[in-house]
């Protein structure tokens, strides 16, 4: 659905004032009681999420993509980001095994359907509902993670994470061609994701991609392409997606926090994506690809100790349940050992060290937190030459 320039406006007015009649349903629904001060704080939040589109297509799962002007998406709302707004010579890729990430799928997000696209000089934003808000603890925590609930390997009992890493040096990028899948996450818990972590030395700055089941943050269970940054160990600082100003957004091609038009099925068709993380040496960005397609860039500056390099790259699933037993399930649901078509991967694990192509990663360590419940294995060699199967039904 084509809109003409002037009437989003006009709908978004629109859509805020059906908010606010709406606003004693969604009180109703929480259970709690939600004053005007938090309906005021929760229209003030939808008004710097949701810019005025030159341009909106609706997608068949519900959401709204708005074609945002690039230098007014809501990063560039931050004092510290203003200056950015020169679009940038953006680098090429940096080549590692092409012929693997050739042969990945090529990733296509379901609002792209229609043939409908956004324009030249705009960028591809999923529009934020009234509801997406309620959903969170408060106006606030929405877009974050719980306080007390890091996602660093370790950090708490929560999470349980079945994922390889490689530390000891100093990493300038991260790439890895990951199956999609859409696990089931338990009413109770939190999220199942499949992700790279990106991480400094001194375990405070991260960055995160990957595809998320995140019912709480999107309302629904499907997978949808989802990041996240911070730099003081997930507690005040960083978001997920374009939640918060960090992460600058530059393609009109895919959309943060949107669903794919393939998800693998047991013993059937696979679907994966590409996803890569890098940075030229000396440069000011970390930029996001998925596929061919880059998609936009963190800004060094917003980073303390992940401003130059990382220290660590995580690959592979990860539940947040409540502890205990869950049904939630990671990856397609199955232990790594049915293999393919039926457990799922990540293939092509590379990284950037020395020099400036992506290389095989080396060193590979795998750990699953809860073995008989997601567990995980890797190989080195063979034809997708360090991968590995991960997942599993949940703790019964
Ligand atoms: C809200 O939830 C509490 C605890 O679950 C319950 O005792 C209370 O009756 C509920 N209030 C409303 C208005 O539904
Ligand atoms: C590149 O990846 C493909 C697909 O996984 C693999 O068959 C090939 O051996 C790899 N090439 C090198 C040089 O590692």
């Amino acid at each position: 659905m084509a809109l003409p320039g002037c009437r989003p406006h006009l709908l978004l007015v629109l859509t805020l004032t059906i908010v606010g009649a709406l606003a004693g349903l969604s009180k109703a629904d929480r259970n709690t009681t939600m004053t005007s001060k938090e309906l005021e704080m929760t229209r003030a939040r939808l008004r710097s999420l949701n810019k005025p589109p030159l341009k909106s297509i609706q997608s068949p799962d519900g959401d709204i993509i708005d074609c945002i002007p690039f230098h007014l998406q809501p990063a560039f709302d931050h004092p510290m980001l203003k200056d950015l707004k020169a679009p940038l010579d953006p680098p090429e890729r940096p080549k590692g095994n092409e012929s693997a990430v050739n042969m990945a799928n090529e990733v296509v997000q379901l609002w792209t359907l229609s043939g409908e696209t956004c324009p030249e000089g705009t960028v591809a934003i999923r529009r934020t509902k009234e509801e997406d808000i309620l959903r969170a603890p408060s106006v606030e925590r929405f877009g974050k993670k719980p306080a007390v609930n890091a996602g660093i390997l370790g950090s708490t009992t929560s999470h349980e994470h079945s994922i390889v890493y490689v530390k000891g040096q100093e990493y300038y990028g991260a790439r890895a061609i990951i199956n999609i899948w859409k696990p089931w996450v338990s009413p109770s818990d939190v999220l199942s994701s499949a992700q790279i972590w990106f991480i400094s030395s001194d375990r405070t700055n991260a960055i995160e991609v990957g595809w998320y089941a995140h019912p709480r943050l999107y309302g629904d269970n499907l997978p949808r392409l989802t990041i996240y940054w911070t730099r003081d160990g997930f507690h005040k600082t960083g978001c997920y997606n374009l939640f918060c100003p960090g992460f600058v957004q530059t393609s009109k091609k895919v959309s943060i926090g949107s669903y794919f038009i393939g998800v693998s099925s047991y013993n059937a068709q696979q679907y994966e994506i590409s996803i890569s993380i890098m940075k030229v040496k000396g440069d000011e960005y970390w930029w996001l690809f998925v596929g061919d397609e880059r998609v936009g860039y963190w800004p060094s500056s917003i980073f303390t100790s992940l401003a130059g390099h990382a220290g660590e790259v995580q690959f592979g699933g990860l539940v947040d349940s409540n502890g205990g037993r869950t049904a939630t399930q990671m990856g397609s649901g199955h232990f790594s050992s049915e293999g393919f078509k039926r457990a799922a991967y990540f293939r092509n694990l590379e990284v950037v060290t020395t020099g400036d192509n992506f290389q095989p990663a080396d060193g590979m360590q795998a750990i699953a937190e809860k073995p008989n419940c997601y567990d995980i294995k890797a190989v080195k060699g063979g034809d997708w030459v360090n991968y590995f199967y991960y997942g599993g039904p949940g703790c019964h």
